[in-house]
């Protein structure tokens, strides 16, 4: 390195740190999901939500830690692993990898895939126990109750439906079995105004409707004390109470502690700068147990609440909640199958994407979508594009005179995409991003810039206007909008440097089909 350079490193080093600590943080987590099965669409849709908003933070600059994982202990996974004759080790050693196969398939970011039985996991479990016994907030007791071993929950009266005389479990439609042990309980109930005030008064649970939802379960029926202790003559698939080694604790609490080990509780001095901006991506089904019990978990810990709790609705089919119990799922790999791509996948779960209503999974409308918006608005476009500019220039586009119009559209819509993403309106967001390509292909209509005498300025447009949307369409659909990029001569950039017109000449290398049409309404493909 040349003097020059060394000083030049030097002056910078100061801005270069202010850049740094000005930039954001961003912790998002998904479920960890049970891997007694391998994931659906179910799971995608979580999972690919808290990819979209970890890529989206990743654009705004934030230094960002995404975990994601597999809850492997407790009775579901114990009885899983004895009908397939095996240990319960093995069998989620075996299931882990395609839990993994399918985020990678689907380009899930994750920066740690924590799993239950990892070794700083249960130390931190263990640790935390000692923790709440030493408080003196375990105590003795016995326990008899109907129990559900598919949500490892016990249901209380008017929570289970009764057919024929039968205790059933309103998830799973299974009928319940009666559980009476000797057991260790959690205190909740001592936090049970404290956790009503944070529902309550505070905005962590969003959607709103959920934290009313919270509130009035924890008004009408209170904070019951927790079974947090299984016998391991019937559950010895746990982490042992480091207390008493009869036992092992209770798979929910297991679970939830994998959002501390994540990011290094206890041990690692970044953990409150992560953990002050944690968002846990939830479905509504797993609602309690993420604001009730964990918010009532984390004071005894002292540990500040999550920052945010998101819920989301349901995808389901023929009315029920699409799950492996009920029979009605639909497998990642068949739509990966109909719609050619993991991207489109991609972007038709987050189209679909409501926080607070169940969506139907339906083939027509996913055609119409695919076949609308990503071939014929986004596909036709940039392949229209991509032709005219290799056909009329040779691929070389540089700048021209910005259209007014289209550059104020596009304009407006980095800022309005920006705001819905951050307020996690993906779906809508989406919507804004097709409005702009819409616009531009009627622009080409307008302008026709085949006849035109001088193309450049048209072209010029058109590709600024496709680099904008591309943009913002990264975090959604990550491997077209590589590929537009690099057919283009651009690159991704971040959403603050993100400037209709900044580009100053474009080497179009080729025009790409990005989607094949599906034949609306055919069955599904591979069944
Ligand atoms: N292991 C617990 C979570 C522990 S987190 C500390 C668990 N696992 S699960 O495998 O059953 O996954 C549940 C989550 O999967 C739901 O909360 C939701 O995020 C997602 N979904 C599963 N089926 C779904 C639908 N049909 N629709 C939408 N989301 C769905 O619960």
């Amino acid at each position: 390195m040349d003097i020059y350079a060394v000083v030049r490193v030097i002056c910078m080093f100061p801005l270069y740190c202010v850049s740094m600590a000005m930039r954001g943080v961003f912790y998002v987590t998904t479920p960890i999901y049970y891997p007694n099965d391998i994931p659906h669409i179910g799971h995608a849709y979580t999972t690919v939500l808290a990819d979209v908003l970890a890529r989206w933070r990743r654009l705004r600059g934030d230094d960002v830690f995404f975990l994601t994982g597999t809850d492997e202990h407790g009775l579901k996974l114990q009885r899983a692993a004895e009908k397939k004759g095996v240990k319960p080790k093995e069998f989620v050693d075996l299931m882990v990898p395609e839990f993994k196969k399918y985020w990678r398939l689907l380009e899930i970011s994750y920066n740690r895939f924590i799993r239950t039985t990892d070794r700083d996991h249960e130390e931190v479990v263990r640790r935390a126990l000692e923790k709440l016994y030493s408080r003196g907030l375990i105590y003795r007791g016995v326990y008899r109750g109907w129990y559900c071993s598919s949500c490892e929950k016990f249901y209380s009266e008017g929570e289970y439906e009764e057919k024929e005389g039968k205790k059933i479990c309103p998830i799973h439609r299974r009928e319940l079995e009666w559980v009476e042990e000797e057991t260790y309980f959690l205190k909740l109930s001592a936090y049970q105004d404290k956790v009503l005030k944070l529902v309550k008064d505070t905005d962590i649970i969003y959607p709103r409707t959920y934290a009313r939802e919270i509130a009035s379960k924890l008004e009408k029926e209170g904070l019951r004390d927790l079974s947090i202790a299984r016998p391991k003559d019937r559950v010895y698939w746990g982490v042992e109470l480091p207390f008493d080694d009869r036992y092992v604790v209770y798979v929910w609490i297991d679970a939830l502690l994998n959002y501390l080990t994540g990011i290094g509780y206890g041990e690692d001095e970044g953990f409150g700068r992560y953990w002050s901006v944690v968002h846990h991506i939830i479905g509504k089904d797993i609602l309690w147990f993420h604001t009730a019990i964990w918010f009532a978990v984390l004071l005894m810990l002292d540990v500040p609440p999550p920052r945010r709790v998101l819920v989301h609705a349901f995808i389901i089919n023929r009315g029920l909640k699409m799950g492996k119990s009920v029979g009605n799922v639909v497998m990642i790999d068949d739509m990966v199958d109909r719609y050619y791509s993991a991207d489109s996948v991609r972007y038709l779960l987050m189209r679909l994407l409501n926080l607070e209503k169940d969506v139907e999974f339906d083939l027509e409308l996913l055609d119409n979508m695919y076949n609308g918006e990503l071939a014929d608005t986004y596909g036709n476009l940039v392949r229209r594009v991509g032709i005219l500019s290799l056909r009329k220039l040779g691929g070389l586009v540089g700048r021209r005179e910005l259209d007014e119009e289209l550059c104020g559209k596009a304009e407006e819509i980095i800022g309005e995409v920006s705001k819905l993403m951050d307020d996690y309106k993906i779906s809508e967001s989406l919507v804004k991003t097709f409005d702009l390509l819409r616009t531009t292909n009627a622009y080409l209509n307008k302008t026709k810039p085949w006849e035109a005498e001088d193309p450049e300025p048209i072209l010029y447009n058109a590709i600024e206007a496709i680099r904008v949307a591309t943009n913002l369409l990264n975090p959604v659909m990550p491997s077209v909008t590589r590929k537009v990029a690099n057919s283009f001569g651009f690159e991704i950039v971040e959403v603050d440097k993100l400037e209709f017109g900044a580009f100053r000449e474009f080497r179009v290398r080729e025009a790409p089909i990005l989607f094949r049409k599906v034949r609306a309404g055919a069955p599904a493909r591979g069944k």
